[in-house]
């Protein structure tokens, strides 16, 4: 029986008791407010009981109090999908056969839109299968800063930048706790890179930690009021993130006024003295390690369980932190599963395969284009197309966000579907990556298994090209173990499986190549000069191919912008110009410390610094149309404004973009910062207003020695751009 049906019951028996019981207690009155609930219901719950429910029971469910009749609470990842129900203490899928989902586009797909409307659209949609597969919180979405372009899980994430990364974080939030599903954004904090992630100590400046690496966790709690938090395996200050009293305690619940739940990363409990006193409130998968391995049933052990009721027991603690755990997770029950009014949700339904597409068409970027892309469907009768990618199943893998996808529509599908009948469509594979196709127990099906070298693979492809009127590439990386994946991150920057090789012969054999690159991360492009058009093609989802054709024919205009800069090569990047990635590791070889040595200088604020030209600039995109920026100026309220018209032949989308520049400031700033944006559609020929406010927390910097945010009067410069190195307009303005 599911929760809304128990509180029914529970209501129904009250209500039809004798006189004498007629009163349905407040816990149970959904005309109460919640936190009259939360009290009511802690009032009658044992000792035994407020243990339970701060633990799970099993890999992804925690108990609620059955002789209240508050349901147990189930929690599922991921930020782009639900995934397979799992058997009560395994890590393996359960074999359901009702547990297929949509696959929505990873979250950095989502970001490039620039789109916040389709995050609250994306948010909602995932509410509705969580819903509908029983699900009260998910494991999502991920918003840790891109850092360096090794980072196995960049996928799962929103960019290089807080402003764009807060923007988007907080109406998909909203999105999903509207139905009810609580959103759980992770991974709360410093979790950069994979490769170490348990035994990582970060060190990092305040300033850099509140002005680069906080923001979007602040936005998703202040503005989104997220309901839980999922902590961060590694350490900050050398305490663990799960349970980390600055972060949590300090920042978290005193700063912030976080009233949700910290749950736990699974495994990333280590202390019940530190988890007692440090803010965790769930803890969830410990003695695992969070993806494939475990000891069995451990959960009377939990750091949370018997040990901590032991000590409560023998007077080493009140209940009083007790208390606060269980008032924080009777708060989320009443917020899910004892809503009432929540509806039963959609599976796979048209409406987010609809969602599904739009995001992936709309994150789409179209970083090259010499006149070769769209594909001219009047004079298009033969296309190739070639790589593994557009053949490979990407929603199975790359860890903990993987998905048992209902369906994917791959590259090479999508493009004969739509080229059917206008051009014959070849395939040639390329290369091989990598051919197995399974994650915890989820196969794809494929059988990618190829005989054939890498010259012979290579040879095969560029004599197919020579013949063809396109060339599309459909390359990248993956969601094996160090590609874009959890737990590991990539060794190194350039494409793997002798793709460069590949695409340099082709681009010689056909002028109009594409190169289609499927992944969550930058890569290096040696051959960037010799193709005809690039574009970031990201994990898609279940309408991949779809959306890839959609654009790549011109049904779809691009207007994907890039989340995070793209360098040309890796020494490019701070943490590996400074040589603060991965870290040193201490003499017992337990701890590694990562000091981020570029402190507040990330992304576009290392380029501008240190005056460096990114292959493709953070904010970059390009459009089969194209847009003309006015003249900005300020109005007489503040506001910057500037006209923005299409000035070519089709219809299409452009992300206005504000950087403000502090001219002069009494610590270090970068020459600029993202502080707003927006994304206009305009009619060929058509023009709008951009019009920006402009709030003092656009100009505000961390003062570390103050400890808060600060505005220095003084000049400042708003750059009105097309990315961070198309800068289309500037006004200066004085700000008192
Ligand atoms: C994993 C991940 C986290 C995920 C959790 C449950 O190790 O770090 O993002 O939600 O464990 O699978």
């Amino acid at each position: 029986m599911n929760a809304s049906k128990i509180a029914i019951a529970l209501a129904i028996a009250y209500s039809t008791a004798s006189p004498a019981q007629t009163t349905i207690p407040p816990y149970l009155d959904p005309s109460k407010e919640i936190e009259t609930r939360v009290e009511d219901a802690l009032s009658r719950m044992t000792l035994d009981e407020k243990i339970r429910v701060i633990h799970a029971q099993s890999k992804f469910s925690s108990a609620g109090v059955p002789r209240l009749g508050l349901p147990d609470f189930w929690t599922d990842d991921g930020p782009h999908g639900v995934r397979p129900d799992v058997l009560w203490d395994e890590w393996e899928q359960a074999g359901q056969t009702n547990d297929s989902c949509v696959a929505f586009p990873a979250l950095t797909c989502l970001a490039a839109t620039w789109n916040p409307d389709l995050a609250s659209l994306y948010g909602t949609a995932l509410a509705e299968e969580a819903l509908y597969r029983g699900k009260d919180m998910m494991l999502g979405p991920g918003v840790n800063i891109y850092r360096t372009p090794l980072n196995g899980r960049n996928f799962e994430y929103m960019g290089e930048d807080p402003l764009l990364a807060s923007e988007m974080v907080v109406p998909y939030v909203r999105g999903l706790q509207a139905l009810g599903v609580a959103a759980c954004v992770k991974h709360f904090a410093l979790n950069n890179d994979e490769e170490y992630r348990n035994q990582v100590n970060v060190v990092v400046s305040d300033r850099a930690l509140h002005e680069i690496y906080l923001p979007a966790f602040k936005a998703a709690v202040e503005k989104g009021k997220a309901w839980a938090i999922m902590g961060a395996y590694n350490l900050y200050k050398n305490q663990h993130n799960c349970h980390n009293d600055i972060l949590l305690n300090k920042i978290l619940k005193q700063d912030w006024k976080f009233d949700g739940v910290v749950v736990s990363d699974w495994g990333g409990t280590h202390d019940t003295d530190e988890a007692v006193r440090n803010g965790l409130d769930m803890e969830f998968g410990s003695w695992t390690n969070g993806l494939s391995w475990g000891a069995s049933n451990a959960y009377d052990n939990y750091y949370l369980a018997s040990p901590y009721k032991k000590a409560i027991l023998c007077g080493q603690y009140s209940t009083a932190e007790l208390d606060d755990k269980v008032r924080r997770v009777l708060r989320l029950f009443f917020r899910t599963t004892m809503d009432r009014s929540r509806p039963a949700g959609f599976l796979c339904s048209e409406a987010h395969y609809s969602t599904a597409r739009k995001v992936a068409e709309e994150g789409i970027v179209l970083l090259k284009n010499d006149n070769v892309l769209p594909i001219d469907l009047s004079s298009a009768r033969r296309v190739l197309v070639v790589g593994e990618n557009a053949v490979k199943m990407m929603t199975v893998g790359g860890g903990s966000s993987s998905l048992k996808a209902q369906r994917e529509i791959s590259p090479l599908d999508g493009l004969r579907a739509r080229l059917q009948g206008i051009a014959q469509v070849d395939y040639a594979r390329g290369y091989v990556g990598d051919v197995t196709g399974e994650y915890n127990g989820v196969t794809t099906g494929q059988d990618l298994t190829e005989s054939r070298s890498a010259d012979e693979l290579i040879a095969e492809a560029v004599s197919m090209a020579r013949a063809a009127d396109y060339v599309i590439v459909f390359g990248g990386l993956n969601k094996s173990d160090y590609q874009d994946c959890e737990g590991h991150d990539r060794k190194d920057f350039a494409l793997p499986y002798a793709q460069d090789r590949l695409v340099a012969a082709l681009a010689q054999a056909n002028k109009r190549t594409v190169f289609v690159n499927i992944s969550g991360n930058a890569v290096a492009m040696p051959w960037v000069d010799k193709v005809g058009a690039i574009v970031q093609g990201w994990f898609l989802g279940s309408e991949s191919g779809t959306a890839l054709a959609s654009v790549l024919v011109g049904d779809a205009n691009p207007s994907g912008r890039l989340p995070f800069s793209w360098m040309s090569s890796l020494d490019q990047y701070a943490p590996h110009a400074l040589n603060a990635y991965p870290g040193t590791w201490r003499d017992d070889k337990k701890i590694i410390d990562e000091e981020y040595k570029e402190d507040i200088f990330v992304g576009y604020r290392w380029a501008d610094k240190q005056k460096l030209k990114p292959l493709f600039a953070f904010g970059h995109g390009l459009s089969y149309t194209t847009f003309e920026y006015g003249k900005a100026r300020r109005a007489a309220n503040g506001d910057i404004c500037l006209t923005v018209r299409n000035t070519g032949q089709r219809p299409g989308a452009e992300t206005v973009q504000l950087y403000i520049r502090d001219v002069k400031s009494s610590l270090p700033r970068p020459v600029k910062e993202l502080k707003a944006f927006k994304k206009v559609w305009l009619q060929p020929g058509e023009s709008a207003e951009v019009v920006f406010a402009i709030e003092p927390s656009m100009l505000s910097f961390f003062d570390d020695a103050k400890q808060e945010w600060v505005v220095e009067p003084g000049q400042f410069e708003a750059l009105i751009g097309a990315s961070a190195t198309d800068i289309r307009a500037k006004v200066a303005f004085d700000w008192k």
